[in-house]
């Protein structure tokens, strides 16, 4: 009985996530503001052809692409199919063949060691049950295959941007954890334990720009990113905390600027990449 309820809990939880994941327009951020990440996440796994790839909550394929184009047999999974079409447009844009596959990081619908390489490109760290996800990361690789992540810094921008949105966004659903630990070394050599061997992590940064202000950078952030958005839309109703969190956004993003013209900001991520044991 109680796997049942928490089997009906998770599928309405994931529901939820698909929903806000589809908000907005995320492959605009992918392909404006983070497209680097993708690459760098692919050369540091060292993805090459004749390899076959996973990309895990793989989005409009910012890692996906620039693996396939690199001759490796690709799928790209994620929980929200809507960013699909855009990442169909992107591979055709590229050259580049890609087959998309709808799937939960928790629950990945293929067998053990069917991936040579496996990466998630700030996306695993969006599945709210950590440990589950890195098991189904680790079971779906081959021994001696490499499991490749790029995840936001909890002290970074983009971790330092939820914890502002913390108090106005909807409180999280028990047993869920914060997508930024994925971007703390120790939790994810955790996650991993003696799996995997040849861990090496680095701390990097990808530099955001091309907004005249940090309103604006917020502005159109509010419309594009489905987190963001989702947490004005639980605020909505009170025009005095929706100020509160316009101010709060934009003065986030003028601590981090350091442009003289236009908002220049570095987003901290960890790159980290492990061999299955
Ligand atoms: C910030 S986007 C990253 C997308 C892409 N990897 C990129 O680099 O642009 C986070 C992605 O995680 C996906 N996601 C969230 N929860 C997921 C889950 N439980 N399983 C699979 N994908 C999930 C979302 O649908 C979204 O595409």
């Amino acid at each position: 009985m109680t796997d049942t309820i928490d089997a009906t809990a998770d599928r309405a939880l994931k529901a939820k996530h698909r929903a806000m994941w589809a908000l907005g327009d995320y492959p605009s951020v992918a392909r404006d503001l983070i497209p680097e990440l993708g690459r760098v996440l692919v050369a540091a796994t060292g993805v090459g052809p004749g390899d076959r790839v996973l990309d895990v909550a793989a989005g409009s394929g910012n890692a996906a692409v620039p693996a396939a184009l690199t001759g490796a047999e690709v799928v790209a999974s994620d929980l929200t199919p809507e960013l699909f079409p855009a990442g169909r447009a992107f591979a055709a844009r590229e050259g580049a063949e890609v087959t998309w596959e709808e799937g939960d990081a928790e629950a990945l619908p293929y067998p053990d060691a069917s991936f040579d390489v496996v990466l998630s490109c700030v996306g695993v760290m969006f599945a709210p049950h950590h440990r589950q996800a890195a098991d189904e990361l680790v079971r779906v690789c081959r021994p001696g295959g490499r499991i490749g992540l790029v995840s936001w810094t909890p002290e970074g921008f983009v971790g330092e941007m939820f914890r502002t949105m913390k108090p106005y966004a909807p409180p999280p659903p028990p047993g869920a954890q914060p997508p930024p630990l994925w971007g703390d070394e120790r939790h994810v050599r955790d996650l991993l334990g003696d799996r995997v061997t040849d861990v090496v992590a680095r701390r990097q940064t990808v530099t955001v720009g091309g907004y005249p202000s940090p309103e604006a950078w917020r502005d159109s952030w509010k419309t594009v990113y489905g987190p963001t958005i989702a947490t004005y839309r639980n605020v909505g109703d009170d025009p005095e905390r929706v100020a509160a969190l316009d101010h709060d956004l934009a003065a986030l993003a003028a601590r981090y600027d350091r442009g003289t013209d236009g908002i220049v900001l570095d987003w901290e991520y960890l790159l980290l990449t492990a061999r299955r044991a």
